[in-house]
C-alpha cells in the first residue's frame, strides 16, 4: 500500500462508510471487519463512530421500536413506516453523524438510505421516485462516501438470521419480498460509483478479504 498510515487516518476522517444488505447477510460481522481494518490503518478508536439504522439516537431508537412493534388490530401502514424510518434517519444524521464527521471522526453505518429504497420501494412497492423525494426533503444531498452492499440469496440470509434467534415483524416477510428488496439493492449499487457489491454468500474469511480489498482500493482513491 502506497499511502502511509498517518495520511490514511487523515484521509479517513470525516468519511461515512455504510454497510447494506438483507437480514443475515453479515452486516454486523462486516462492521467488525471494518473495525479491524481501521485499526490496521492506525485510526484511533475514539475517532470511530458506529451507527445502526433505524435508531442511533434516543428519539431514533424510540422510532425504531415503533417500526418493530406489533399492535393488535392496527397495522403500521407502509407509508407510516417509510416516514418513521426517514424521521429516525434525520435525527441520526443531524444529531450524531454530521457532528461526528465535523469532529474528524469516521462513521461506520449499519444500514442507511439504500435500505429504505430497497425495502420500502422494492419490498413494499412504494414508488421509488416518491422515496427519493422524501429523502431529498429529509436529508438533502447528504450521502455515504462509500457503500458496501453485502449480497446474499434471501434464503441463505434468512437461514443465518434464524440461527441467530427469533425473526421480527420485517424478517417474517415472504421470500419474494426479499427478492424484490435484493434487486433494488443491486440496481442502486450498479448506478452508484461509490457503492460496491460484496459476495456475502462466501465463507467469512473470503468476505473479510473482499471487504479489505474494497477498503484498500477506496483509500487509495481518496485524495
Ligand atoms: N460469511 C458468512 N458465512 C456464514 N455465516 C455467517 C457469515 N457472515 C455472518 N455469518 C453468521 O450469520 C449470522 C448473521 O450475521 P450478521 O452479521 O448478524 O448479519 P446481519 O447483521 O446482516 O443481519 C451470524 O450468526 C453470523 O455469525
Ligand atoms: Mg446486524
Amino acid at each position: 500500500m502506497s499511502v502511509s498510515k498517518e495520511s490514511a487516518s487523515q484521509k479517513l476522517s470525516n468519511k461515512f462508510i455504510v454497510i447494506e444488505g438483507l437480514e443475515g447477510a453479515g452486516k454486523s460481522t462486516a462492521i467488525s471487519y471494518i473495525g479491524e481494518w481501521l485499526a490496521l490503518m492506525n485510526m484511533p478508536a475514539e475517532n470511530i463512530v458506529y451507527t445502526r439504522e433505524p435508531g442511533g439516537t434516543e428519539l431514533a431508537e424510540k422510532m425504531r421500536d415503533i417500526v418493530k412493534m406489533e399492535v393488535q388490530g392496527e397495522t403500521l401502514e407502509d407509508k407510516a413506516e417509510l416516514l418513521l424510518l426517514y424521521a429516525a434517519r434525520v435525527q441520526l444524521v443531524e444529531h450524531k453523524i454530521k457532528p461526528a464527521l465535523a469532529n474528524d471522526c469516521i462513521v461506520v453505518g449499519d444500514r442507511h438510505n439504500y435500505s429504505s429504497l430497497a425495502y420500502q420501494g422494492g419490498g413494499r412497492g412504494i414508488d421509488l421516485q416518491l422515496i427519493e423525494d422524501i429523502k431529498q426533503l429529509a436529508l438533502g444531498d447528504f450521502k455515504a462516501d462509500l457503500t458496501l452492499y453485502l449480497d446474499v440469496e434471501p434464503e441463505l440470509g434468512l437461514s443465518r438470521a434464524r440461527g441467530r434467534g427469533e425473526l421480527d415483524r420485517i424478517e417474517r416477510q415472504a421470500i419474494d419480498f426479499f427478492q424484490r428488496t435484493r434487486s433494488v439493492f443491486l440496481s442502486l449499487v450498479e448506478d452508484d460509483k461509490n457503492a460496491f457489491t460484496i459476495d456475502a454468500g462466501q465463507t467469512p474469511e473470503l468476505v473479510k478479504k473482499a471487504i479489505f480489498i474494497q477498503l484498500d482500493k477506496w483509500l487509495a482513491s481518496l485524495t
